[in-house]
């Protein structure tokens, strides 16, 4: 089995590769990153002493790079005349699955500049969709092929809830908010189209908000952590009243890896650990876990169109598929705070001089 995973540099990306290649030994996998700002080769450092990197292989590009996207699923990459284990099929693509994680994700800079969120989210997965349904040779109906592609979406696709609203189901109607939500929205639906025109063995997963190791510290959470861990101010957003549904990111790519290997084809799956949490709250558990004052919260200029709320009804993952999240909140919250404290290398390089530019930007003096 030969995993294509692009943007595996990235938060989420990172600690998928590291499950996969722990846990399933017959897996190989090339990941496919452009390494933007913010993907980060030490992300998957620790493995380099590991057993499992030798059936690790990277890719230094772009998803909109047609002829190189097509080159990785026809085989005709470099890559493959340097490592003939990655020829394992006398025919076909040698790429058996792909997931997706490839993508501009902050809502901040999308809210600035949309242009590169547009081109890779959207543009970027429709080149990746061509390239597998060109070179999978697949004929309708998607449930009977044994290829599968993965593509990872998120819940803002829905838009805003309201304190008392239903959970998003997976049929309710896309209503993205921020040019972010309405890029990943497209990229959604070039992947359905596609399951629906083409037969592609696709799957489109929904999840809530990730926290963990390796996140950015543009993010909220670790923004919050790496801040006050400075003794800087935190910058909270409007009331501070707006709620995610937070799940820990280890979390979340177990169950992409159940989704991978026993979803159903053409189906839609939500992810969520049903931990719903005002900001306020998600920062006041945070200073208290640091032992910081909570003097350092500080109410700043609410986002444009910042949505509400979000929260997922995950019922179909847990009943078709048995998942359900093995860290609370408050197990994941201390374990996040715990590798930041104990990683401020990693952190620290990332809040460099563009970094404090952009953040000026956005928070203005804060
Ligand atoms: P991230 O920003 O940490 O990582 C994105 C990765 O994609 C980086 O390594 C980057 O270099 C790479 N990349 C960007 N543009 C690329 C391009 N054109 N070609 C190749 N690689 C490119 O993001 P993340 O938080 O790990 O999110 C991963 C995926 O999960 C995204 O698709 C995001 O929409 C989705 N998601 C994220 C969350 C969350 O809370 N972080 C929640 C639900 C869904
Ligand atoms: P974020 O991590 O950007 O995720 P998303 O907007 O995709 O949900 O933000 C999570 C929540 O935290 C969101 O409601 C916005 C809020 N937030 C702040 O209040 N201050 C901040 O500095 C950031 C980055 C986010």
């Amino acid at each position: 089995m030969i995993l294509l995973v692009t943007g595996g540099a990235g938060f989420i990306g990172s600690h998928f590769i590291r499950l996969v290649l722990e846990n399933r030994p017959s897996y190989r996998l090339i990941n496919l990153d452009k390494l933007t700002y913010s993907g980060n080769l030490e992300n998957l450092a620790d493995l380099a002493a590991h057993e499992a990197a030798k059936r690790y292989f990277f890719v230094e590009g772009d998803i909109c790079d047609a002829g190189l996207v097509r080159s990785l699923f026809s085989g005709e990459h470099p890559l493959f005349d340097r490592h003939p284990e990655l020829r394992y099929r006398e025919a076909g693509s040698p790429i058996s699955a792909v997931v997706h994680f490839a993508a501009e994700s902050h809502v901040d800079r999308s809210i600035r500049d949309a242009s590169a969120f547009f081109r890779t989210n959207a543009e970027g997965t429709r080149v990746l969709v061509e390239s597998a349904r060109i070179h999978w040779g697949i004929e309708p109906p998607a449930s009977k092929s044994l290829y599968r592609f993965l593509h990872v979406s998120t819940d803002e696709v829905y838009g805003s809830l309201e304190p008392n609203d239903p959970l998003f189901r997976e049929d309710s109607p896309l209503r993205p908010n921020s040019p972010y939500a309405a890029s990943k929205a497209a990229s959604d639906l070039t992947v359905l189209a596609y399951v629906h025109t083409y037969g592609l063995p696709a799957i489109v997963t929904r999840c809530g908000n990730n926290y963990g190791p390796n996140q950015h510290p543009e993010k909220f959470i670790p923004l919050f952590i790496t801040n006050a861990l400075e003794d800087r101010p935190l910058p909270l957003y409007g009331d501070g009243r707006q709620v995610r549904d937070w799940i820990y990111v280890v979390d979340h790519c177990r169950a992409l890896l159940l989704i991978l290997e026993r979803g159903l084809a053409g189906e839609i799956y939500n992810i969520g650990a049903g931990e719903e949490r005002a900001n306020r709250e998600v920062a006041e558990l945070l200073v208290l876990t640091m032992n910081k004052s909570t003097d350092l919260i500080r109410s700043v200029r609410d986002r444009p169109g910042h949505d509400r709320r979000y929260a997922l009804d995950v019922t179909r993952l847990k009943s078709a598929l048995g998942w359900k999240p093995e860290l609370s909140f408050a197990e994941g919250v201390k374990a996040t705070v715990g590798w930041y404290q104990s990683h401020p290398e990693w952190w620290k390089r990332l809040k460099d001089q563009a970094f404090w530019a952009y953040y000026r930007e956005v928070y203005g003096s804060v």
